[in-house]
């Protein structure tokens, strides 16, 4: 993937913060001030332990001198040990709150993944790269609110114990505050490497991720496992998956390998300074700069400096480093474009006339449907028929405005597709399509799912059935509508003919004005589904019905049929019309007359 391709600001450490902070804080607002109120304590703690050690030091050296008596240092020893005891409490809570908070707002920043799902425009799901970010973002938003916590943390408890550590040094001798420099500078500078290698990693990751996820679903996905069974191509699918898995280790490998060298760099750089520093507080000490105390205080925090330094660099900031890639993904997701348009009622007994419409799919090189212009009468029966490919799926897309023309407009009534919200829009519109879904719930459910604000009344249930041939007294239907219909919650498997029936019956309980079947009688033999369209036909007179259709079986019972060839509508009118004049039309005919017969 080249950098122009690549959608979206690279990744911004405190871009991304500032873009994720008011949902991290919203989240759990009161846990969310907690952990920052327990890190400026820890932070605290940290720093009164230095000059309480050297306190603790100086007394003792006093006492030997016999300045001080034994109730002073014990003293000062208590403090001590008070002070360390404080450094482990707080370090304990400091570890537990966060895991705690992050758990409670994970929860809700998910929530508003699935609903800014709901608002992105249907289109961007048929676009790989939008796919791709979209994958991606669920991994991101795990690392975004313990990215947003850690980022805090550096101001709440890093930055202020260095900058408390920086001044106590100068305050000794100027010159130590080096000590500050000396480990931040070749740490950090590795890091920001670091954070490079990544971002170019999950770049080139995440399509190999997309499709070893698919191989593995071939090879042992229930939908697909049958046939890859039946087809043999178990091999071919496991050499496919192994060979994307081998890639994506391979460019781990290298990532790894790239940032231990850094880090590598880094350790070395960092010996070197903590050497330097030992030996500049040695010569202090020689000098008398500074007191026995203070050298032994500092002695002992430069092992907790370290430590931390260490902990922000090698852990916090490796950790934000690997993840702000996929956290810049997250926040890609959240600018992918929504749906606009307003809720505005439309009329449900209207019009839907296209407009010189034109649409490519965004991958596409050559458009799926070019300049189609026609009008669909409330309550007239259209056939949409063509071959494979040549754009019937794509415009009945277009006519209900789940997709949005290039060029051109869809009129519903008086109003542009473009101008009405989805919801509004789909009000009152059903559909049944090639691609339904399974869904793992009893028949009735599976049913009634396409209009959840009704209560599933039997005798609907009844009608609409029998309107799919549908038969919920069928013995594969064990406990009627109560029937689960998968195997993997104790149900029934039943065969894709029936499911084919469901889904229709799902299409046809919604209620609407306009329903859209869109070939979703592939596994029905041509004669039934001519039965299917017919009862059908019968009961929505007054709708407006769209069917499409390969098969010509049913198209008679249509008012009108549009024809289709490779994208543009090759001619409208009735069967009769259409054997006489378009020859595209007559040839499917003639080719599919003898099932009919
Ligand atoms: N998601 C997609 N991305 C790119 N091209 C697509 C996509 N879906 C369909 N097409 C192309 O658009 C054209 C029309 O497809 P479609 O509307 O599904 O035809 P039909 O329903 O008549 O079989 C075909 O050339 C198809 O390859
Ligand atoms: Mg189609």
């Amino acid at each position: 993937m080249s950098m122009t391709e690549t959608k979206g600001p690279r990744p911004n450490v405190m871009k991304a913060f500032f873009k994720l902070l008011p949902t991290a804080f919203l989240a759990e607002p009161f846990l969310f001030i907690l952990c920052q109120l327990v890190s400026i304590a820890h932070g605290f703690s940290w720093g009164i332990t230095t000059l309480v050690t050297q306190r603790f030091f100086d007394t003792a050296e006093l006492m030997a001198r016999g300045m001080a008596d034994m109730a002073a240092v014990a003293m000062s020893l208590l403090m001590l040990g008070l002070i360390y005891f404080s450094n482990q409490v707080l370090n304990g809570v400091g570890n537990f709150l966060p895991q705690v908070y992050g758990e409670k707002a994970l929860g809700k920043i998910q929530q508003g993944i699935n609903e800014k799902m709901a608002r992105i425009s249907p289109v961007c799901f048929e676009d790989t790269k939008m796919l791709d970010d979209i994958n991606k973002a669920n991994e991101g938003k795990n690392h975004a609110v313990f990215f947003v916590i850690l980022v805090t943390f550096v101001f709440t408890f890093y930055i202020p114990y260095f900058l408390f550590m920086g001044w106590y040094l100068f305050s000794l001798k100027p010159i130590l505050a080096l000590a500050i420099v000396i480990v931040f500078i070749p740490a950090m500078t590795s890091q920001v490497l670091r954070s490079k290698v990544y971002a170019g990693l999950e770049d080139k990751a995440a399509p190999i991720r997309r499709q070893f996820e698919y191989y593995e679903g071939c090879i042992a996905g229930r939908e697909y496992f049958k046939e890859t069974r039946l087809l043999g191509a178990f091999g071919f699918f496991m050499r496919l998956y192994r060979q994307a898995l081998e890639l994506l280790n391979k460019e781990r490998w290298k990532a790894t390998f790239k940032t231990s060298m850094y880090e590598l760099l880094m350790k070395v750089l960092a010996l070197a300074g903590y050497l330097l520093i030992l030996f500049m507080l040695f010569e202090a000490l020689m000098g008398q700069e500074i007191s026995t105390g203070a050298f032994t205080a500092v002695f002992a925090s430069l092992g907790a400096l370290f430590e931390i330094m260490e902990e922000v660099v090698c852990r916090h900031a490796g950790n934000i480093a690997q993840q702000l890639g996929t956290i810049q993904n997250y926040l890609n997701f959240l600018e992918i474009p929504e749906r606009g348009g307003s809720d505005t009622v439309v009329d449900p007994d209207c019009d839907i006339r296209l407009v010189d419409v034109s649409f490519s799919y965004p991958s596409a090189e050559s458009p799926a449907v070019k300049n189609a212009s026609f009008t669909i009468k409330k309550g007239e029966t259209i056939a949409i028929v063509g071959e494979n490919g040549s754009g019937k799926t794509t415009i009945v897309r277009l006519i209900t405005g789940l997709y949005l023309p290039d060029k051109g407009y869809v009129l519903h009534g008086d109003k542009k597709t473009s101008d009405i919200s989805l919801k509004y829009l789909f009000k009152n519109i059903s559909g049944v399509f090639q691609k339904y879904q399974k869904y793992q719930l009893t028949l009735g459910d599976n049913i009634s799912i396409s209009d959840t604000s009704l209560v599933p009344e039997e005798d609907y249930l009844d009608r609409v059935s029998s309107m799919s041939g549908l038969d919920p007294k069928d013995e594969a239907f064990v406990n009627g509508y109560d029937t689960m219909l998968s195997r993997e919650f104790d149900g029934v498997d039943i065969s894709g003919g029936q499911w084919q029936r469901v889904a229709i019956a799902r299409g046809f309980y919604r209620p609407h004005n306009i329903i859209v079947l869109d070939e979703p009688t592939a596994a029905i033999d041509p004669l039934e589904e001519k039965r299917i369209y017919e009862r059908f036909a019968r009961i929505a007179k007054d709708k407006t019905a769209i069917i499409v259709t390969h098969r010509l079986g049913s198209v008679r019972l249509a008012d009108r049929i549009i024809v289709m060839d490779k994208g543009e509508v090759v001619d409208i009118g009735t069967h009769e019309e259409l054997i006489d004049r378009c020859s595209k039309y007559s040839e499917m005919w003639e080719s599919q007359a003898k099932y009919y017969v």
